[in-house]
């Protein structure tokens, strides 16, 4: 009996909703596998706070230094709510950020998958879809200008200023090329490297890299492409990108664009890979315009469970099982009130039906 320690954080707004749903299916592979799942909760995100003045608590910590794998749900509050807790500790600044550099998980892979049986869920009309959408974002997560130096004041002038500073290093970029050509190669051996080099020197140094090791990786084909026409491209011919790799914050802005062209950001699941540990989480936000209604859409949490069989478990055959039971499920004509437009023939189910559904598919 192979057994595995999951430190599961729900976090706030939608983040329970979605976990249950995460954890409703991780039960029913626990239970027609060879495995143990040792689930520890842990608090996490504004949630944790408000219950102890922390919103990545002491506890919290251990239990993430102790489990094989960690499986997120969302973090945050809205606009406004967001304003009653100081700034360092709102969950963004205070428990995301922190928890991604104490575990160093670099390598952010954000799924964008729309196959073509599901392509009346995009937005973008049929002859641009063509075969569907199939892009692995692939964004570097612990470097750039989230984690640099930061400075708040009053000028000389008497006025206002802030300094963020871009830092990359050469180690810190070549180790997520690396993973990019290796998925590349894995994948249909063509590389998007997107990046600002006619302004940021930092994207020139990303760029130098990205051509060495190109030298190493003969059979992928690399573009180069600037960010800001990246994104166009992405609405008027996704079906050119296979892998796109780039630095932080742009991968954080395509990502979700990328979730649009797909017709929901409850369709985009991600892993987040360091050397040692990793940890599994939708790429979307704790949506507080929906939680509590029992309407979000769970695949993201889901297939985020997958990705964490396929890459921390090695259970490739059951994370593969877990994507065709989703897929099945919207193929069957359901999907949360995200997919499903007024008046079309899709029937609308619940977070929790869209779940059982799943699990019954999995049957
Ligand atoms: P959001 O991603 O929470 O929501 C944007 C829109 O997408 C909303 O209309 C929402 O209802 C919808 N949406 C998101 N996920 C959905 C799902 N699974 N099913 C159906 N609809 C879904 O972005 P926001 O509103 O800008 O941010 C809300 C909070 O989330 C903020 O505090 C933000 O900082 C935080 N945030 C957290 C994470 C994270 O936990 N990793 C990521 C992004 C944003
Ligand atoms: C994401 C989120 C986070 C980010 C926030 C919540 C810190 O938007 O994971 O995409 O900007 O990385
Ligand atoms: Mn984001």
């Amino acid at each position: 009996m192979t057994e595995y320690n999951i430190c599961v954080m729900a976090g706030d707004g939608i983040g329970a909703e979605i976990m249950e749903q995460g954890l409703k299916v991780l039960k029913f592979i626990e239970d027609r596998n060879d495995v143990t799942f040792n689930l520890m909760h842990g608090a996490f995100g504004a949630t944790a706070w408000l219950e102890t003045g922390k919103s990545f608590p002491e506890e919290t910590i251990k239990m993430c230094d102790k489990a094989d794998a960690i499986l997120t749900g969302t973090i945050g509050l809205s606009h406004d709510e967001s304003k009653k807790i100081p700034i360092d500790e709102q969950p963004e600044r205070g428990a995301l950020l922190p928890m991604r550099k104490r575990y160093d998980t670099f390598a952010n892979f954000r799924p964008v998958y729309l196959p073509p049986s599901l392509s009346h869920f995009s937005p973008l009309k049929p002859e641009i879809i063509g075969d569907g959408i199939d892009i692995m974002i692939i964004r570097e997560l612990v470097g750039g200008i989230y984690f640099g130096d930061k400075e708040v004041g009053v000028n000389a002038k008497g006025l206002r200023y802030v300094r963020e500073i871009l830092e990359y290093d050469e180690f810190l970029i070549k180790r997520t090329v690396d993973v990019a050509f290796e998925t590349a190669m894995k994948r249909g051996k063509k590389l998007h490297n997107i990046h600002k080099s006619n302004v940021l020197k930092s994207s020139i140094l990303w760029t130098d890299i990205i051509d060495e090791t190109a030298q190493d990786y003969p059979d992928v084909e690399v573009q180069h492409m600037l960010v800001d026409a990246a994104a166009t491209a992405l609405c008027l011919n996704p079906g050119q990108f296979d892998v796109m790799v780039m630095e932080n914050m742009f991968g954080d802005i395509l990502s979700d664009q990328a979730g649009g062209i797909l017709g929901s950001l409850g369709l985009m699941p991600s892993a987040c890979i360091g050397p040692e540990k990793a940890y599994y989480e939708p790429s979307h936000g704790s949506a507080p315009d929906i939680a509590g209604k029992n309407i979000a859409n769970p695949y993201s949490m889901i297939g985020s469970v997958a990705m964490m069989l396929d890459m921390s478990f090695n259970m490739h055959d059951e994370a593969a099982s877990l994507w065709k039971a989703m897929e099945s499920v919207f193929a069957d004509g359901f999907s949360t009130p995200d997919l499903s437009k007024p008046g079309g023939d899709i029937t609308m189910v619940s977070t929790g039906e869209f779940g059982d559904r799943v699990v019954a598919a999995l049957g």
